[in-house]
């Protein structure tokens, strides 16, 4: 179920140019990750995700550099390591939950008629309860210091959801497998593909 049903938006955005960037977006437990790399072996696109990307050149978690540098650093690191990854062509992206929330990552992914935002979207406490059995199951989840206080939480969700909206593509993830949210993309993918060829 795409948040568009009046019609695909990207078809006037993307006229003459076939999009060579797939970012997700949309808050934790969204199903960015997971998502993203199923979406990316589909097409043969290398993924990234963003937060790994930190992880990887600061060697250290998230939760420690937020312990160490504070949040605000966190954030340089973050557009830092955005801009960065927008170089690259053919490319499945997907961001860190709160990186909407600068101006300058907007307006990076929006300028670009390449790069296609989507939004994966579902209700609060879905992705509340996502996060919730990912940190049970998966005995190495990475801890996210933002989900410790859930008010503050659910405000940044509040404040970030117009951001996550304007995206070009929005899909409904609740109720929704991730093999079901990548078929849904992948389909939208074709139908963009030909409406191209
Ligand atoms: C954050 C989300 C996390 C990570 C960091 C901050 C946020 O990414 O970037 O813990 O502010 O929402 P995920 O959305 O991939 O969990």
């Amino acid at each position: 179920m795409t948040g568009h049903p009046e019609g695909d938006p990207s078809i006037q955005t993307f006229c003459g140019e076939l999009p060579r960037r797939l970012v997700f977006t949309g808050f934790m437990g969204a199903g960015k990750s997971t998502v993203g790399s199923q979406v990316a072996a589909a097409l043969g696109w290398p993924f990234i995700d963003l937060d790994e990307e930190i992880v990887l050149a600061q060697g250290a978690s998230i939760a420690s550099l937020f312990d160490s540098i504070g949040e605000p650093a966190f954030r340089e690191l973050e557009s830092a390591a955005l801009a960065s990854a927008l170089q690259r062509d053919n490319l499945v992206l997907a961001l860190g939950g709160g990186a909407l929330e600068s101006q300058s990552n907007r307006a990076l992914l929006s300028e670009d008629p390449a790069t296609i935002l989507v939004y994966l979207e579902a209700p609060l406490e879905v992705l509340f309860s996502r996060c919730e059995r990912q940190s049970l199951s998966q005995a190495g989840a990475a801890h996210r210091p933002v989900l410790d206080d859930r008010a503050a939480a659910t405000e940044r969700f509040l404040r970030r959801r117009p951001f996550y909206q304007t995206a070009a593509w929005r899909i409904d993830t609740s109720g929704r497998s991730a093999s079901e949210v990548t078929s849904a993309i992948l389909e939208r993918w074709e139908r963009l593909t030909a409406d191209r060829a």
